[in-house]
Order: structure tokens, then sequence, then C-alpha cells
């Protein structure tokens, strides 16, 4: 994308912003910098900023109107039990495999129906399922930024794109939220980074060509954040606090799950297969170390308090990366991944449904401390936990496995 198209779609959003929730941007675009001036989001009064995160959602599979109805469902019974102040869908809201060029942005008005009905803002990630021959994610984005707006006639997404290059290569939803002080709008807290882990097939409708794309974030990508973040913290004097959200989760989820760290009890959640990461051939050791570069950027971010990822729908713990792990960089800085199991009917298996919340209150931040838990569908609460300087060695009840099948 042309910088600028950008910066007109940028400041298109500024009268978009709906309040109170949504912050009125700055008053001081930074046209020239490496920080495009996104619209924003405040903490509550509160001084607390709750996320709820959908994650492999798998809308629009043939003759499934009943599963789509039933995700829904789950969305609903969700926001029903929850604050949200905002929803960020992270990554496969749609099996484009089975989706028609003309088809794909009507299915998206379905999986943003529920936050519309409530005036929910929302930031989206796409994952390997929402890359097809036949689906944009570029159309995407931009339908669900220029076109979704909830019942009070305000625009709702954050979703777009900062990086310049093929759609294929970067991908189209790398971009970020600042998030500002519940008590000065002018003060940034913290930021809300998305990346775009890519995967599935070029875009190419007609074509017939099945290419597929490398499944995970470009080192362009990379770079854009590197920049961005340092100017932040330039900008302000301070780190600024931050966490993250990719579909695909990084390898070094992988190199920890397959040292046997993990404990029921002291990283509770489901753990029933083995994950998929970035660069990796589903029944194939193929992994060539292509997210190399994304994690020793994440684990060299001060301030960056968690990574949240879906794509692997039967696991849902977080962990500390704080030991050394056949992997590279073997050491993170307790850095925390939190997994999202599936929250549609859609895609593989049979675990309940559920989503990831995220509490962050703004007096904990500069402690690094957040807590999370997986909201159920059924209304249960599963894997209550507090990322704090201590995770990995505290103590909570196990997830009882047999009980979050869906049968
Ligand atoms: C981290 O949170 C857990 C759970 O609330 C708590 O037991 C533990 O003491 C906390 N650690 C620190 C250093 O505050």
């Amino acid at each position: 994308m042309k910088a600028s198209i950008l910066l007109s779609i940028v400041c298109a959003a500024a009268s978009a912003v709906p309040a109170p929730s949504f912050h009125a941007r700055n008053a001081h675009p930074h046209a020239a910098s490496a920080i495009p001036d996104y619209p924003g989001i405040q903490f509550g009064a509160n001084g607390k900023l709750d996320i709820t995160v959908f994650s492999d959602l798998h809308f629009g599979e043939p003759s499934n109107e009943r599963k789509d109805s039933l995700t829904t469902g789950v969305m609903n019974s969700v926001l029903d039990n929850e604050h949200s102040d905002l929803v960020v869908l992270n990554g496969d809201l749609i099996s484009c495999e089975y989706v028609g060029p003309d088809q794909f942005n009507g299915i998206i008005d379905q999986v943003v129906s529920p936050l519309v009905y409530r005036n929910l803002p929302f930031a989206a990630t796409f994952g390997n399922h929402d890359y097809s021959e036949t689906c944009s994610t570029r159309s995407m984005a931009s339908h669900m930024w220029w076109d979704i707006k909830g019942t009070n006639g305000k625009k709702l997404s954050f979703t777009t794109q900062s990086v310049e290059g093929p759609v294929e290569e970067i991908g189209w939803s790398n971009y970020f939220i600042p998030v500002y002080s519940s008590t000065d709008g002018s003060k940034l807290e913290m930021l809300l980074w998305f990346f775009d882990s890519k995967g599935g097939r070029v875009y190419q409708p007609g074509a017939n060509q099945n290419r597929p794309t490398t499944s995970y974030v470009d080192k362009r990508v990379v770079t854009w954040f590197q920049n961005a973040r340092d100017e932040f913290n330039k900008r302000h004097g301070r780190v600024i606090p931050s966490l993250a959200f990719v579909h695909i989760p990084v390898q070094a989820t992988r190199a920890f799950q397959k040292s046997g760290k993990r404990g029921e009890f002291t990283q509770p959640g489901i753990d029933d297969e083995i994950v998929g990461h970035q660069d990796d051939c589903p029944g194939t050791d193929c992994y060539h170390g292509g997210d190399e570069v994304f994690m020793k950027a994440l684990v060299e971010t001060q301030g960056l308090i968690s990574v949240f990822s879906g794509h692997d729908h039967g696991v849902d713990w977080c962990m500390k990366w704080s030991d050394d792990l056949p992997t590279k960089p073997t050491n993170g800085n307790g850095i925390h991944f939190c997994f999202n199991r599936h929250s549609g009917y859609g895609g593989y298996s049979n675990w309940k449904r559920g989503a990831r919340k995220i509490l962050v209150e703004e007096s904990k931040l500069g402690n690094k401390e957040i807590d999370t838990w997986t909201r159920l569908e059924d209304g249960s609460i599963s894997g209550r936990v507090t990322l704090n300087s201590t995770y990995g060695s505290d103590n909570y009840p196990k997830v009882d496995r047999l009980e979050s099948w869906g049968w």
C-alpha cells in the first residue's frame, strides 16, 4: 500500500473514533515518522482494559449454517458473561478454502454481527485459513474498516496494514493500537501490537495454482516493529508496556511443550495436541527457523508482557520463556506466550469452545502483571492465572482435560 493511501485511510478513521472507549487521537500527526497516527483506545474510568479474544472461528464451511450459528452462539455467550472494552479476532475468522471471491465479505459481516450489535470495537489478525486463492485479506480489512459500523453508526475496526510489500509475503494485519491513560487521554500507557503470520494460499482468483505462502512474520514487518517500538520509547522517554497478538505461535512454544517443563498446576490449560507453530509444515518436520528473527525481536522488546496466539485448537495454556530452550534464541526475557483454544464450531475437533480473556490494570502495568483466563461457551471459567514475575512456579487449580471435550 502506498503511504499516501495509508494516510488517507488513517485520517478518515479519525472522525470514526467512538467515545468514550476510543481515544480521540493525537493532536500531532507524525507523517514522517515510523509511527502512523492510528486511532487509539483508553483505559476505562476504573483503570482497567478488558479484552476478549476469539480465535479460530472458522466461519463459512460448506453446508454448515448450523455450525456458523453455533459459533455466533459462542460469541454471544462469552460477550454476555464478560465485560469487553475491545475484541480481538485472532485469525482463522473464515475457512476460506471453501469460500468464493464474492462471498468472503458477507461472511465477515456474519463474523462481526455480535460485535456490531453491542457496538464493540475490534481488531483482527489474519490466520492461515483466511488466506486462500479466493479470499483477499486486503479486501476484508478494507471492508471492516470502511463498512462495519455499530448500531450507533460508528466505525468499529482497527484492522489495518502498516508495511509495504506483496500481501503474500507481508500479510495484511500488521499494526498497533495505542492505549491511553484513564485519567489523561493524551498519556500513552500501553501498546497492542498485531502481527500477520500468513500461511494458507496466495490470493489469485481463477488462477487455480494453489501457491502456498510462508507461515511466519516477515523480516520487513519485524524491522517496522522495531523502528516503531524504539521511536515510541524515545518519544516518551520510557519503555511503553505492550501486548502482542499473532495467529500462529512461535516455535519456542513447541520447544517448551517438547521439553516437558509444562506442569498441570503451574501452566494450567488443555494440552491435547502437538503445537503447530510458525514455519512448520503439518505432518512433516520442515522447520527452517523462519520465525527466529521475529522471536529475537520479541524477547528484545522490554515491556512486552505477553504474546497471544491461536491456531492450535486443543491448546490453551500460558508459558513464561525464561529458561534455555532448544530454539533460537535459546533464552527468553521472561516474556509470556498464551494460547487460545478454538472459539468456533468450524475447523477440526471438538474441544469445548471458548475465548481468552485478558484483564489489564493500569496500576499493575509497571509490574508487568496481567490476569488472563478462558471463558467457555457454557459460562464456566477455565485456567485463570496471573502473568507476573512468579508465573511458572505459582500453583493454580489444574484444568480437567476430560471435562474440556464438547461431547
Ligand atoms: C503472582 O500471582 C499469583 C497469583 O495471584 C500470586 O500467588 C503470587 O504471589 C504473585 N507473585 C508476585 C511476585 O506478586
